[in-house]
């Protein structure tokens, strides 16, 4: 393939980001940690699955970084998970050092790279990753939105019993609790959710939306989601290394759009070559408004938790 990848972190949301990506031949991939053994005995298991697949990406796995020179998309997955009875801000100071070491290593030897994040508490791990790479705030990109929104759409479309292709939704704000579903701007086939739920069933399929990972954790209890965070990691990999220049929400470095300053918050960015292209700024009303501040405030929080550490 002509582009390369590096997913860092062969953990569940890693391997399966690494899977989805040889298998849509998006290009090739090199996958990265810290445990001896298991980035190569992925690569080399994907590798050997790839006749059955039907695709000629390259997979290798690695303890170092040598051959993630000249990624184009550095994936950033390297972490703990969390556990029930966790927040996402518990993991702060472990993932924290992580993210540092691993974003020093793999910006030094891939200094054009995009770098998307995704290790929690996501929009904390961007500013780390912002600030110990040095890359310009177009080429740090947060993944949460995308999955959130995700989420708001299978809830929908289970709700209308109706094609999940016929659903949008946009969810903003940083990647937790506060995070703000926009029911005025998802839609089913272009109509707007408000003509076709009521007020009550839409509260529901938010709280639902809000609680949706804390949902998996409480299932699987031994670590939390990754097939859908995979998804929507590729998604925006994929709309990078095709120039697609899709809308799509993500954590972006914002420097006064919507009224908020050096703070990673999710929000409509156009991704393309360059990375974040675009930062759209649509229309609030004051509801919407003062719970994207109030998701900000809590972001805020985090980040002063880091400059603490
Ligand atoms: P996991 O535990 O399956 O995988 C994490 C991997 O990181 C492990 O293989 C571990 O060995 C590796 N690792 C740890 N330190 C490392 C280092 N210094 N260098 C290289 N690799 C290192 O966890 P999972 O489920 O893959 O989740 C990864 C992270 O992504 C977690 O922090 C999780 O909370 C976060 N996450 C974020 C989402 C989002 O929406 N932003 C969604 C899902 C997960
Ligand atoms: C999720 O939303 C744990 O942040 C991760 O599933």
């Amino acid at each position: 393939m002509d582009k390369k990848v590096s997913v860092i972190g062969a953990g569940n949301v890693g391997a399966t980001v690494a899977q989805r990506l040889a298998e849509k031949e998006l290009c090739d991939v090199v996958l990265i940690d810290i445990v001896e053994g298991v980035p190569q005995g992925k690569a080399l298991d994907l590798t050997e699955a790839a006749p059955i697949e039907k695709h000629d990406a390259h997979l290798l796995g690695s303890n170092t970084y040598e051959a993630s020179a000249g990624s184009d998309i550095i994936i950033i997955t390297a972490g703990i998970p969390r556990k029930p009875g966790m927040s996402r801000g518990d993991l702060i100071s472990a993932n924290a050092g992580i993210v540092k070491t691993v974003t020093q290593q793999a910006a030094e030897l891939s200094p054009k790279a995009i770098l998307i994040i995704v290790s929690n508490p996501l929009d904390a791990m961007c500013h780390v990753a912002y600030e110990t790479s040095g890359f310009p705030r177009n080429r740090v990109i947060g993944m949460a939105g995308v999955l959130d929104s995700a989420r708001f759409r299978a809830f929908i479309a289970m709700e209308l019993n109706v094609s999940v292709e016929n659903t949008h939704a946009f969810v903003l704000g940083g990647h937790g609790k506060t995070m703000v579903p926009l029911p005025r701007y998802s839609t089913v086939a272009g109509i707007p959710i408000i003509e076709l739920l009521s007020k009550e069933r839409i509260d529901s399929l938010i709280d639902r939306t809000r609680k949706g990972g804390a949902e998996i954790v409480g299932l699987l209890k031994t670590g939390s989601a990754y097939y859908a965070p995979a998804s929507a990691a590729v998604e925006m990999a994929e709309s990078i290394l095709k120039d697609k220049k899709k809308i799509l929400p993500c954590a972006a470095y914002l420097d006064g759009e919507y009224g908020i300053k050096d703070l990673f918050i999710g929000v409509p960015v156009k991704l393309g070559t360059n990375g974040i292209e675009e930062i759209i700024q649509i229309g609030l009303t004051d509801d919407e408004n003062t719970a994207l501040q109030k998701s900000a405030a809590a972001v805020a929080e985090l980040k002063a938790l880091l400059e603490k550490m």
